[in-house]
Formats: C-alpha cells, structure tokens, sequence
C-alpha cells in the first residue's frame, strides 16, 4: 500500500474532554513500532462503556482520546516483531489482550493475561495526534477512527470472507454478554435463568443462557421495548422493575418457586448487581456482574454467599480474544450465531454523537458506524 512507513492523515471522532460531543476532526496515525499493527477501520459500534467513559466515570486521565473497542477493519502495515498479522489481513481489535504464554494464558480458567489490561493505561507516548497533542486510545483499540494502532497481543485474525460491518460486535458486546453465560455463569441444559438490562451486552447474555440449554430466561429491564428483541434471542418470561412495587428479587423469587439458578446483571448498575445477586436461589444459584462500573462499591449481606450463592464476574465473558474472536466468526458465518439481530442503525462515522444520543434514549441496541475512506 502507498500509505506503508508514511504518517496517515484521516478522519477521526476526537473526545476532546468530558462530557463533550465528538469532534470529527483530521488525525495523524504514525506508521506502526515495533510490536504494532496499524489497521484501517471498516465498521465500529457504539457500546455503553464508550458512554461510560464520556459521561459516568468522571475521571479527565484518560483525554482527549479516540473512544470506541467494538469493530472491525483490515490491516494496513505492521511494524518489526509482528509476524501472525500481515497487511490486508482482516482482524477485530481486542482490548483484553492474549500473549497466550503467561501462567493465565495457560489456564482454561481465565483471560487474564498478564498484559490483559495493558492497553488501558493512559501513556504520553501514543501514535496519534491532532493539532499536535497525542490523544489516547481507549481501552488500547481507539476505533472511532479510520485508522488506529494497537499492539499485536490486540488483534485477532478472522476469516477474510467475514462481513466487517456484521462481525465488529463480536469485538465486544456478543463475547461478553454470551461468553458471562457459557463461560462464567457455566448455564446448564433445563436451567432457569435471568438477565438483567437488555442492551446488546444482555441480548447476547440471552442468546448464551439459550444456547447452553436453559429452560426458562426471564428478561428484566426498565424499558420494555427491550422485550421483543429479548424474546427473538430466547427469553421466554419478561418483566419490568417498574411494573412491580416488591423488590424485584421478590417478584423473580414468586415466579421461579425460590429464585433462579442463573443471574447476569448487564447494566453496570451496583443496586441492580445486589439485585441479581438475591434474585438467586439458596443453595446453589449463581450470579455474574458482566456490566462495568468503578464509581462505587457494591455490596450484599454475607447470608447471601453463606447459604450457598455464588458471585463472579467476568470481562470480555472469560473469552481469551486472540482464540476465541475467530471461532466466534465462524459461529456467526456457520449461522450458529445471531449478529445481525443487534444491529438496529447503521450511520456514517461523522454521525457518531447521534448514535451516542440514540443508546442514551435507549432507542438502539447496536448502531454501526463505517468509515468512508476506500
Ligand atoms: N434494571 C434493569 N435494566 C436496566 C436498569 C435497571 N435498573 N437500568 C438500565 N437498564 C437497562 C437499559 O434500559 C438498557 O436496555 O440496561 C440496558 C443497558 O443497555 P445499553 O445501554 O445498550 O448497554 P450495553 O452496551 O448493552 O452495555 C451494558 O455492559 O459492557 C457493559 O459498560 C457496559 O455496563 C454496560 C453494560
Ligand atoms: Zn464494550
């Protein structure tokens, strides 16, 4: 390609700083050091965490940045040190990274690489600038861009006949809602379970709690236009909190004769977390926290644990990205997957802030962005 060993002038969306709309504004993307893929974007999803970290987390650290880690795109160069990755290859990103030679790596227990979180931390020293100061890339994927950089333990290679503009959600919310079901929750065949919020991330909590067989999936949110897309990936019962005046815990409790086996708390809510928690039946009931929250602790009465519940979590749903991203591409390509169920808009880049707008109203579950450059 022309563009290899050269500085790239594209378009990005620029958060300059919190609380703010994006700014569509023309970028420098350094050609990729040692380590590095660089890959142009084809197709990038808006999720809640990009959300989070614009207006809930409160924390400036990590600005001005290019938000976004649920997309897809083709490599364009890579720098010294890549071998597995070539130019035109077609990848996701990934922000939990695999080196797949660690002792976490090595466990069928965990994603927790050692360098899993590497790509979080806010550096000085990024690939890319506008109007000359650099700018982070969140969660090391930055992918409201036509072009960003991340590191090669960050990319997952998948079948080159795979439809980016489909596949970019199994960069995030597909694994991580499904896999916090398969994986983390371990759903059993005639299980009943229940998914709490019902954005993409709960959908494909839905869509794994089917998958493994459960008998009964009771779809909570406060929202009820959730509830159709709930019930095309498998959810059988529906409720909304606001319906009810007893706790929800009580209403799921009356419903399932004692409290679910299986509960996903897929809001990043810490009172609907307890509530998922005691939503679970004693004695064996199991609850995983699969949305993202640091803003505050959460808590729970030791009675809970100590009659026999258990509480887990789990990020990217347990997936070890760099194995499992493809496997889920293919799932999708062998129609064992349902992708296209989520996607609800498609936009141009430049219109990021009206998807932003639309998950904020709760009017979307999945808008896909594209690029427009060739
Ligand atoms: N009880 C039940 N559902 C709720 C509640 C509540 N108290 N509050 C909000 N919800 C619902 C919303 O109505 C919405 O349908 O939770 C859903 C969240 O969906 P999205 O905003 O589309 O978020 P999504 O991208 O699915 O992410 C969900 O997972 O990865 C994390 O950071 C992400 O914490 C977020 C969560
Ligand atoms: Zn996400």
């Amino acid at each position: 390609m022309a563009t290899v060993g050269k500085v790239i002038k594209c378009k990005a969306a620029v958060a300059w700083e919190l609380n703010k709309p994006l700014v569509i504004e023309e970028i420098e993307v350094a050609p990729p050091r040692e380590n590095e893929v660089r890959i142009k974007i084809v197709a990038t999803a808006v999720c809640h965490t990009d959300l989070y970290q614009l207006f809930e987390n409160k924390d400036s650290a990590g600005f001005p940045a290019i938000l976004g880690h649920e997309a897809a795109g083709i490599v364009e160069s890579v720098g010294p040190g890549v071998t597995e990755i070539k130019p035109g290859d077609k990848v996701i990103p990934l922000f939990i990274r695999q080196c797949r030679e660690c002792h976490f790596c090595k466990s069928p227990k965990t994603n927790q690489c050692v360098v899993a979180w590497d790509g979080a931390i806010p550096t000085s020293d990024t690939p890319i600038t506008c109007k000359g100061k650099n700018l982070q890339l969140f969660a090391g994927t930055g992918t409201f861009t036509e072009y960003t950089v991340v590191h090669k333990l960050a990319v997952a290679k998948i079948d080159p006949a795979a439809p980016l503009e489909k596949v970019c959600l199994i960069g995030c919310g597909i694994c991580t809602g499904y896999g916090a079901a398969v994986n983390t929750a371990k759903v059993e065949p005639g299980s009943t379970c229940a998914v709490f919020g019902l954005g993409a991330v709960g959908l494909a909590a839905v869509m794994g709690c089917h998958a493994a067989g459960a008998k009964r999936i009771i779809a909570v949110d406060i929202n009820p236009d959730k509830f159709e897309k709930a019930k095309v990936l498998g959810a059988t019962d529906f409720v909304n909190p606001k319906d009810h005046s007893e706790p929800i815990s009580q209403v799921l409790s009356e419903m399932t004769n004692g409290g679910v086996d299986f509960s996903l708390e897929c809001v990043g809510n810490v009172g609907v977390m307890r509530s998922a928690l005691e939503s679970c039946i004693q004695g064996w009931g199991v609850s995983v926290i699969v949305g993202w929250t640091e803003m505050d602790d959460v808590s729970a009465r030791p009675l809970m644990m100590i009659a026999g519940r258990t509480w887990k979590g789990s990020v990217f749903g347990g997936f070890k990205g760099r194995d499992a991203v493809p496997s889920m591409v293919k799932a999708y390509m062998d129609k064992k997957l349902k992708l296209d169920e989520f996607i609800t808009h498609n936009l141009p880049l430049e219109q990021i802030n009206d998807a932003i707008e639309m998950m904020k109203q709760g009017k979307c579950i999945r808008t896909v962005l594209s690029t427009s450059t060739k």
